[in-house]
């Protein structure tokens, strides 16, 4: 799923209200086959007034306890408690003596009069019913079909737990079952849920009953159904997109529906599972009504429409957004739904591998776009800053009331990093292997952190390369990861004399408090521009840095300068003694600074401001550096130090526009600068702008040019908020 942040803010009041518990479903009952039904009544007047549905489940189940009662979950429903039936396979009905709700666990508890034997039942509760709600949950949307002509939709979101809404049902991730969907409509109308329709009744007065195939067993937060009176585009090697009839007819769809297509095959390659399911569609919701952006539905994946439909006019970075978010999303149908988390707590084990294909497969779909370098910007530099702002939990987590999620800048950007670094420190053949086995052992159960390290152990195993984690286990390494939050600031000192190194790490919360001293367990390699090969291809670890400090000595180059962390693929930032730093300022502004992989020229630059800024090193070091920037031409480093320079908060503010004195410039003369009256901080940063970044001035230009490239377009775009700083001429 990808979601909106505000939405996380609003749970955590609701947490204030009622009290912050987790309830969890006895064990003694496990469902295995749900006969759903669904009246959604929509109306395409009143629209002010409430919509309600009617439903009617049959839940097929085994009893593994005897038992004198049943709790399942629900949330607002109104039950029919009349109609609730308990029948074993002979026909013995187990009598209902009474039923009971229990608005904080969101549960309903039905009792019976005699004990309940272990053993299949089919329990039938044969009246509930429900409000279409608002974007949880079944709920229901509004559109104009054309002015004038409003039309409504009922259609669900269930993740978390949204499903508990909608129908009463186990309401827990690993609790998986299959899901025979009927939903009842009006002529004119159709329906749509995760499987393929099976069979239409005609029930009279103008309703209809569609029927779905039965589905794989999942989970309930991914089943997934719609009435609305949408038009599909064709059907193409089982995909359609359903929106509203206008943007199919002007072709709106159809460039979700192509990279659609094209993720499930690299999926389905690099994963080597196919896609389980008969078909995958994607709906399009109108945006004031779904919070989510996008909700990875078992092969009905839902998106706010503006995430989804594209017209050949919209700009590049809605492609780019559109592209990336079905990569989520379909990655999802292997990572979440085929395996999924058995709790909410390690949630990440599937939104990290989300967020890593989300760049991974639609760096595939458009290669010409360099998604996976541009992931160093977006994910990786993204999350180190707001580790740094807010990184007070690690990757596992404990929620603490139902409906919440882990923090999603932690699942998201900083577990794609974590992700990506075992990519590397594994080779990425390792990987893919660890992930088949993972998926391949794992398929239709729900899992734990450690199934996922077993299945990359195994993978190390076959190929007989321990040596690369320096015969450590996986699971060792990465439970330091998951466990420890923040990240290390690696901090390396050579020894001029003798070529020794010595490498030291810490954590910005070590200060802070020094109870918890964190202590990582960090791949490490080297690049020394005396080797002159200057060959950033290796990216698994030259050693591993398994205590606070490490000297080592491998008769190392004492000239010249020396990397670590090539590639960044590494989660941590690196520090180095100010004689490296010089040398990196020299080589950087020289014209060979090319020779530095641009990965690493934008790591330089985010670490070298944010050491800065966490008084590590001077000011006039990221200065010094910052000046290459006049002659960089590629718009990775670029943005790195877009975002660094003007983005970040901690710089922003210390921007005091009022100030006479600067304080941050203060060891720092800008070359060639026209002599000032004015010494404030605001007017050497306007000037220091001006001057490193006349190049980009010069070639890109705040203006679009017809033969701009996607990345031209979406380098413009970020590059446009110095357009008032640039021609200002004060
Ligand atoms: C439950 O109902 C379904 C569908 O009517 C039926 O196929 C199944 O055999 C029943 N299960 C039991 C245990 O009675
Ligand atoms: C149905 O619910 C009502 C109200 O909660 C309760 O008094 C009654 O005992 C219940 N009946 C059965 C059969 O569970
Ligand atoms: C609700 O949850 C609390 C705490 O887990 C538990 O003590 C209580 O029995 C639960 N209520 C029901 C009806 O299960
Ligand atoms: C379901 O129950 C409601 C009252 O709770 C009743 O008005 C309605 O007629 C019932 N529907 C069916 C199909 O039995
Ligand atoms: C790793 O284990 C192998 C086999 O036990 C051994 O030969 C090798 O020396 C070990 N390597 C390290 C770095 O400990
Ligand atoms: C250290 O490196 C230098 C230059 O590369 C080489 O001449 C010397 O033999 C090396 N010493 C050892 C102990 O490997
Ligand atoms: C740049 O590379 C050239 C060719 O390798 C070399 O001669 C020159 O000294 C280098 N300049 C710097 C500043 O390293
Ligand atoms: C400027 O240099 C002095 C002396 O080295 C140092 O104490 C001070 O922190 C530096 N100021 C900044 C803003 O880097
Ligand atoms: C793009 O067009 C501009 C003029 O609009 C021209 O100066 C520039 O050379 C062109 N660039 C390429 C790569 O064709
Ligand atoms: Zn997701």
């Amino acid at each position: 799923m990808i979601r909106f942040v505000f939405v996380l803010l609003f749970s955590v009041t609701l947490c204030s209200i009622v009290s912050c518990q987790v309830y969890r479903l006895p064990k003694n009952v496990k469902p295995l086959r749900y006969f759903l039904t669904m009246e959604p009544h929509l109306r395409d007047t009143d629209l002010q007034k409430t919509f309600h549905y009617d439903g009617n489940v049959k839940i097929e189940l085994e009893v593994l306890e005897d038992t004198k009662s049943i709790t399942l979950h629900q949330l607002q429903l109104r039950i029919d408690n009349t109609t609730i039936e308990l029948v074993n396979s002979n026909g013995k009905e187990n009598i209902v003596v009474d039923t009971s709700k229990d608005g904080r666990n969101e549960t309903y508890t039905i009792h019976f009069g005699e004990l309940v034997e272990i053993g299949i039942y089919n329990l039938t509760i044969g009246n509930f019913s429900g409000e279409l709600g608002d974007g949880e949950g079944f709920f229901h949307a509004v559109y104009f079909k054309e002015p004038g002509k409003p039309r409504s939709l009922a259609v669900t979101h269930f993740e978390p737990t949204g499903a508990r809404l909608a129908f009463p049902c186990f309401d827990e991730p690993a609790l998986k079952a299959k899901f025979i969907v009927s939903l009842i409509r009006r002529e004119g109308y159709i329906s749509v849920s995760n499987e393929n329709l099976d069979m239409t009744e005609n029930l009279g007065d103008g309703r209809f009953k569609d029927t779905f195939k039965e589905t794989p067993i999942m989970s309930t937060f991914t089943l997934a159904f719609a009435v609305c009176d949408y038009e599909a585009t064709e059907k193409v090697e089982r995909q359609r997109v359903y929106a509203n009839s206008k943007a199919i007819k002007n072709g709106e769809a159809d460039y979700a529906l192509h990279t659609g297509i094209k993720s499930l095959k690299l999926l389905e390659e690099f994963t080597g599972i196919d896609f389980v399911l008969d078909k995958l569609d994607q709906f399009a919701v109108p945006d004031a009504y779904f919070y989510e952006h996008a909700m990875e539905n078992w092969g009905l994946v839902i998106y706010g429409q503006s995430n989804l439909l594209r017209s050949n006019s919209s700009p590049a970075e809605d492609f780019k957004r559109t592209t990336s978010y079905i990569a989520h999303e379909y990655a999802h149908q292997w990572f979440g739904n085929l395996v999924t988390a058995a709790w909410w707590d390690y949630l990440w084990i599937c939104e990290s591998f989300a967020s890593y294909f989300q760049y991974y497969i639609a760096s595939l779909v458009q290669p010409s776009w360099r998604l996976m370098d541009q992931f160093v910007i977006d994910m990786l530099h993204t999350a180190l800053k707001q580790e740094e702002l807010r990184g007070e939990h690690p990757l596992n987590y404990r929620i603490r009331y139902s409906g919440q999620y882990p923090p999603f800048h932690i699942m998201y950007e900083k577990g794609a990093s974590i992700i990506r670094m075992m990519e590397h420190f594994l080779t990425h053949e390792v990987f893919r292997r660890g992930i088949q086995i993972y998926l391949e052992t794992n398929k239709f159960t729900a899992t734990v952190p450690k199934d996922l390290y077993n299945a990359f152990q195994q993978a190390v195993n076959k190929a007989g390369v321990n040596n690369l984690l320096n015969n450590m286990t996986v699971r060792e390494i990465m439970e330091v990861w998951d466990s420890t939050k923040g990240f290390p600031i690696v901090t390396v000192k050579r020894d001029y004399r003798t070529g020794e190194i010595t490498l030291e790490q810490k954590s910005q919360f070590d200060d802070v408090d020094d109870i918890t001293t964190s202590k990582w367990i960090i791949p490490i390699n080297f690049l020394f521009s005396s080797d002159e090969q200057f060959d950033f291809s290796k990216t698994s670890a030259d050693l591993w840095l398994t205590e606070k400090t490490a000297t080592i000595n491998r008769n190392f180059s004492t000239d010249g300068l020396v990397i670590v962390n090539k590639q960044q693929t590494g989660y941590y930032r690196v520090n180095y003694d100010l004689e490296n730093w010089e040398e990196i300022i020299k080589f950087m502004n020289s014209e060979n600074f090319t020779l530095i992989h641009v990965l690493n020229r934008a790591q330089l630059i985010n670490d070298a401001f944010n050491l800065a800024r966490l008084e590590e090193i001077p000011w006039d070091v990221p200065f010094r550096l910052g000046e290459y920037i006049i002659r960089e031409k590629d718009c990775i480093p670029l943005a790195a130090f877009y975002d660094t320079i003007s983005n970040n908060v901690f710089i922003y503010s210390f921007l005091d526009r009022k100030a006479k004195e600067s304080q941050y410039f203060k060891n720092y003369t800008l070359p060639n600068a026209v002599p000032s009256e004015d010494s404030s901080e605001y007017y050497i940063y306007k000037e220091y702008l001006k001057a490193v970044l006349r190049g980009v001035s010069e070639r890109l230009g705040f203006k679009s040019k017809p033969n701009d490239t996607h990345i031209d377009q979406l380098h413009r775009d970020k590059f446009i908020r110095f357009r008032s700083i640039l021609e200002d001429t004060n």
